[in-house]
């Protein structure tokens, strides 16, 4: 087997963007311990270059006691990013990594591929503010998108702001914004780097000029507007200490919020809300769409959260009185849209797929709920977006594929569902105070076709606004399939399979299987251009299975692969395995195997478990040390999917599939040459 760690920092799991904010925490820590172990243990035989490991120090004393387990770790100092041990470490691993990728003979020529390939116009969904649109085009090969402004759908764009000027290097992003309701200003994060930590800044829609103050220490935070368009709330973590650039690795605590009012400096920001006596509590804060309501939810992992209100005093002086509507951890809860006091929430109480209810916050009690519409079956409720004043947009995922349908606010009632074809919808842009909207749709085999859709017209008749076309991909050359495989407990996973059609079926092709399996995450279809070039270059197939622990079929799919049920992930990605080589696709030695974060983790645990099945091993920014993880940054938040290794009980179903903790020299013929 051959195996390569990708060290990576700042390496973003997967995530699509859906049209509401979620908070971003999921898993993306690397631990260089678990390269260690694993240089350690395998021979690693590439093309014809010997490898010459560096000695790495192993401190053998370093034995702790966790739960009556003794459980050593000899790497325990590469925890520190920061000494100059560790430094060197990684020099040196670089050392040997980097010569050997430059002498590999097809690079430059992939590289060529790529590059060609990748350089062709991406647009995001136009979305309005104010009177004037705006939209996100790369022209192919820019570091970062760049934000253009028009003054109708028709006018002349213009350039609003270029990331890409911001830093020498391409690294800083937009990384959460939003404009005030006149749109007039617009607030905008940045971030380096890659780092979850941002510094918000303002702009003047008309004139372009930033305000001088730039507020500091934000972190998984929202931006709301007060509707007299004069401040934000937004989540600020005032006691962090040292580096806030994401090489820290220091737990995030006590996030507070704030309301900072436009032009002036941060020390004057008003505290409204925070939680002394929860520390870990992450706060969401929403304005209402009637501009009357601060909405509140806290959360403390990955899933489920609390939710509170206030009406919003005509001017924010002081600290918010809130009123709990739900003081659970149990479910999730979504603003859409109100009326007066009767809020539309979308929830998975008493409902693992979702629906959406009604609660009037003057008399919340949950028997006083009103279904607005009701859980489907099977297919999971994913979003859901008021628009056109009376209409509700909804989007399913049926199958693990898009579904979108308008629906009535008044009554939940089905009013028609938009044509579209197998794929995902990626993006969305709409308000309740606009009657037109647009979304985006994507898949395997189509990077991405923009509608418009005027709701003032009858009948409704979405039109193509843009459709992304690339010089050198034909769709019509590949297929693409959805099959359904029986797991090791002969649960049916659906997986979709993508090859050129000249791809030859006697168990040859080179095979990309990936997963992540984990944290509710859906992998929808979705295009992706280094995966074309494998499937042209290599005449190879790309397996996407839609493992236990995604959101592909609500909170039963999570459930299924969370906790105590985590094999659940590992034995469904075992599976994919086999169903390709039994099919007839390919054999173990040409299968490799991809994920990056949680999707680490699984690499990870699926090579220590069955060596012989897979040929080459990809494991990016992986939780590798299962023991550990929630003693970092946001770690702890992971709690929600891998347990807390303090409990014994998650100890000892953890240990037990710890890609650190389970490196063996595999015995002699059973790993794959
Ligand atoms: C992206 O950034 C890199 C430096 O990190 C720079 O060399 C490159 O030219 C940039 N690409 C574009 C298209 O500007
Ligand atoms: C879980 O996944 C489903 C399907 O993608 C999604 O609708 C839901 O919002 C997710 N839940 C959370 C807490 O993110």
């Amino acid at each position: 087997m051959t195996l390569m760690l990708v060290v990576i920092r700042g390496v973003t799991p997967l995530l699509r963007h859906p049209p509401r904010r979620r908070l971003f925490c999921l898993p993306s820590l690397f631990f260089t311990k678990s390269l260690c172990s694993l240089n350690e243990k395998i021979q690693i035989p590439l093309c014809n270059m010997k490898m010459e490991y560096p000695k790495v120090r192993r401190d053998e004393s370093f034995v702790e006691e966790l739960h009556g387990v003794k459980v050593p770790d000899p790497y325990r100092w590469l925890e520190d990013p920061d000494s100059e041990e560790t430094k060197e470490f990684v020099e040196a691993q670089n050392a040997i990594t980097m010569p050997y990728i430059e002498k590999c003979s097809a690079r430059e020529s992939i590289k060529a591929q790529l590059t060609e390939l990748w350089n062709y116009p991406k647009y995001s969904c136009p979305f309005r503010r104010g009177n004037r649109y705006f939209f996100f085009m790369n022209t192919g090969l820019q570091n970062q998108s760049v934000m253009y402004v028009q003054d109708s759908l028709d006018g002349e764009p213009r350039v609003f702001l270029d990331p890409n000027k911001l830093s020498e290097d391409g690294t800083v992003a937009i990384s959460g914004s939003s404009f005030s309701e006149d749109g007039e200003i617009y607030a905008y994060g940045l971030s380096s780097s890659g780092s979850d930590w941002i510094t918000i800044h303002f702009k003047k829609v008309a004139s372009g000029e930033d305000y001088p103050e730039v507020l500091e220490k934000v972190k998984f935070s929202s931006i709301a507007w007060t509707h007299d368009h004069k401040g934000i709330f937004y989540g600020r973590y005032v006691e962090h200490a040292g580096v806030a650039d994401g090489t820290e690795v220091v737990s995030d605590e006590n996030q507070k919020l704030y309301y900072h009012r436009v032009g002036t400096p941060q020390s004057e920001d008003i505290l409204v809300v925070e939680f002394p006596d929860h520390p870990k509590w992450r706060i969401g804060a929403e304005v209402s769409d009637c501009g009357q309501y601060l909405i509140i939810t806290t959360q403390q992992d990955c899933r489920d959260n609390l939710l509170y209100y206030a009406p919003l005093p005509e001017h924010v002086n002081s600290k918010i009185d809130l009123t709990c509507i739900i003081d659970t951890f149990e479910a999730d809860y979504e603003y859409i849209t109100n009326d007066g006091s009767v809020c539309v929430f979308r929830t998975n109480k008493g409902a693992p797929n979702y629906r959406l209810v009604k609660i009037d916050l003057s008399d919340p009690a949950p028997e006083k709920w009103v279904t607005l519409v009701p859980e489907h079956k099977k297919d999971v409720l994913d979003w859901a977006a008021c628009v056109h004043n009376d209409k509700l947009v909804i989007c399913y995922i049926s199958d693990v594929k898009s579904v979108l349908q308008l629906h009535s606010l008044a009554n939940g009632d089905h009013l028609t569902t938009l044509p579209l074809e197998i794929g995902t919808v990626s993006g969305y842009s709409g308000k309740r105070t606009h009657s037109e909207m647009f979304y985006q749709f994507t898949s395997f085999l189509s990077p991405g076709i923009i509608y418009h859709l005027d709701l003032t017209q009858e009948p409704l008749t979405p039109k193509v606004f843009r459709e992304i076309k690339i010089e050198g991909f034909n769709p019509a050359q590949f297929e693409m399939k959805q099959v359904f495989y029986p797991s090791k407990d002969g649960t049916k996973i659906p997986m979709f399979i993508v090859h050129g059609k000249d791809m030859k079926m006697d168990g040859t092709a080179p095979t990309l299987l990936y997963g992540y399996g984990g944290f509710n995450i859906s992998i929808q279809p979705y295009f992706s251009v280094s995966r074309v070039i494998f499937m042209q270059l290599s005449k190879g197939v790309l397996a996407i299975p839609n493992i236990r622990g995604g959101g592909e079929y609500g909170e039963a799919w999570h459930n299924a692969g969370r906790l105590f049920n985590k094999q659940n992930v590992f034995d469904d990605f075992q599976a994919a395995a086999e169903y390709m080589i039994s099919e007839g696709y390919t054999s173990n030695r040409r299968i490799i195997i991809q994920g990056g974060s949680n999707g680490g983790l699984l690499v990870g645990a699926c090579i220590n478990q069955r060596p012989d099945l897979f040929g080459a091993a990809i494991a990016q920014v992986g939780v590798m040390d299962m023991l550990r993880f929630h003693k970092f940054t946001i770690g702890y938040a992971w709690c929600s999917d891998f347990g807390n290794p303090d409990e014994k009980e998650h100890f000892e179903n953890i240990i037990k599939y710890s890609p650190l903790h389970n490196v063996q020299t595999p015995p002699e013929g059973v790993q794959v040459r």
